[in-house]
């Protein structure tokens, strides 16, 4: 539903963010079409925006293309165009392979590239100049997530009279390991620039206002910082600096309604058939991110049918795994290891017409991703950090009929939410194990119980209860 271009320099609120919410695809036949794009963030984002019209800066998702703005179901895009060597360097590179692995406690070893350092410090300053033309004045801007991290700073200098606003998406690590950047004072100081810092968990808040003391020499206040309430403040010359926690959630309500939803429903009966009618249906959903742990739970499942514990005509396994981040060795090699354990399996406990493991490297649609969230007995979500995880969420959101059971990791930012699932240290095989056992087995007295309560916690802490609070804490009109 995209209209023709039309001027807006005068948005009164802004969404600055890596990537558009929707994605250029080029065809091998050279057309081209928007696609949602992946992710999180879009996931998060989207539907708060639309229902606020207002205007979003990212990148079209594609490099080298000049895209005019454009308007989409109200809400008005503006590309930012990268050049392919900025994809390599400031996406790829420093964004994907120095930071990602960094903020996610170094589970794969971070690059440190001087070149791509650059690249990144010239692509912020274009965001910041794209967001600086948008902007009415006195407007509202929210800087999103660890691409942009020198936005901040650099909004503010060409638009002192902007309310700014940045969150971010991932985990922020902890200090010993955030000081490994050789860039790590210049990271600080281009957050500093918002007037609100806001991260998932209160630990990554606190770990940021040590670091604004211990590199910069500010002076941050000392009291624990508290969820949506309570945030830390630091003194940046004549401004307050508040930096605070906002655990990111979905659209629980839309989620559920489309998962009650006849197609939906039909689907899901349909997808159970289609494997085979076991009697029990797990389920992975995931970007291909070796942060997912997608590897650990296969291996779990592996074992298990190896011990004889788990049946192979009982159950059937669907990972559905989006393509990401593709041209990142370190991707490429959690694929080819994803996609040999996927065949080994297969290989022993397939039987013809009825695979152990249905994996798709794929992306489904809204209502489709429904339909498996509702077919799925368990669903088992791993990784070995991830900054919230909205995939364990949008399961819960799915389950009025409070079947199904959640096995979810203790180092996923929801964990701290969603205590009545079956917590497990993905580190911890066995644990991995024993959990999926439990949940396979599970009495469904012990389940409903347990899906109510995850299901009070989702439905009353949704994605716009985290936007209002964020934007309440920055103290915005755009709150009301
Ligand atoms: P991340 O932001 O790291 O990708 P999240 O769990 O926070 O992780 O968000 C992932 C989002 O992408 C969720 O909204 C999820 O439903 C969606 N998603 C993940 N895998 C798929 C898939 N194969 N098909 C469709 N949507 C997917
Ligand atoms: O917060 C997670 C996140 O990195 C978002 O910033 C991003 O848009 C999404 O995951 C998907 O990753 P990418 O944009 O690199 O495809």
């Amino acid at each position: 539903s995209t209209s023709s271009p039309r001027s807006n320099a005068s948005a009164e609120f802004v969404v600055v963010a890596n990537r558009l919410p929707v994605d250029l695809e080029r065809t091998a036949d050279g057309t081209q079409r928007w696609t949602q794009s992946p992710g999180g963030l879009v996931s998060a984002l989207e539907p708060f925006l639309r229902s606020r019209k207002g205007a979003w800066v990212g990148w079209p998702g594609v490099p080298d293309v000049e895209v005019d703005e454009f308007s989409d179901d109200g809400l008005v895009l503006h590309p930012v165009t990268l050049t392919s060597d900025e994809v390599r360097d400031y996406y790829e590179g420093f964004s994907n392979a120095t930071l990602w692995p960094l903020y996610h406690d170094v589970v794969a070893r971070p690059v440190f590239d001087r070149g791509w350092w650059e690249s990144y410090v010239r692509v912020n300053r274009r965001f910041a100049e794209a967001s600086a033309a948008v902007a009415g004045k006195g407007a509202t801007v929210w800087v999103q997530d660890y691409q942009l991290q020198l936005v901040p700073t650099m909004l503010r200098e060409l638009r002192p009279d902007l309310r700014i606003g940045f969150f971010l998406h991932i985990p922020f690590p902890p200090v010993e390991l955030f000081m490994q950047l050789p860039w790590r004072a210049e990271i600080v100081r281009g957050l500093i620039g918002a007037d609100l810092v806001g991260f998932h968990r209160p630990g990554g808040a606190q770990n940021f206002l040590w670091l604004a003391r211990q590199l910069i020499g500010l002076e941050p206040s000392r009291g624990s910082v508290g969820v949506r309430s309570r945030p830390g403040m630091v003194q940046v010359g004549d401004r307050t600096v508040r930096v605070g926690a906002f655990p990111i959630s979905i659209d629980a309500a839309g989620l559920d309604s489309l998962a009650r939803s006849k197609p939906v429903q039909e689907r899901a009966a349909q997808i159970r058939h289609e494997l085979g009618d076991p009697k029990t249906v797990l389920l992975g959903v995931d970007r291909l991110d070796y942060t997912k742990g997608i590897d650990l739970r296969l291996q779990a499942f592996h074992e298990l049918l190896q011990e004889g514990r788990v049946k192979p005509e009982d159950v059937a396994f669907v990972q559905l795994a989006t393509p990401s981040r593709e041209r990142v060795e370190h991707y490429q090699q959690m694929r080819t290891e994803i996609e040999q354990i996927v065949g080994r399996i297969n290989g022993e406990f397939g039987r013809v017409g009825h695979p152990a493991v249905h994996y798709l490297h794929q992306s489904v649609n809204r209502s489709e991703l429904a339909a498996f969230f509702s077919a799925a007995d368990v669903m088992v979500v791993t990784p070995l950090r991830d900054g919230m995880n909205l995939v364990c969420k949008e399961y819960v959101a799915c389950r009025h009929d409070l079947g199904g059971a959640l096995v979810l990791s203790e180092f996923a930012g929801a964990a701290a939410e969603l205590s009545s699932a079956f917590l497990v240290n993905p580190h911890d095989l066995d644990g991995v194990k024993n959990a999926l056992e439990q949940a396979i087995t599970l009495d469904p007295a012990e389940g409903r119980r347990r899906m109510r309560a995850l299901r009070r916690q989702v439905l009353t802490h949704d994605v716009d209860r985290w936007a209002r609070s964020f934007l309440e804490a920055l103290g915005t009109e755009a709150a009301a």
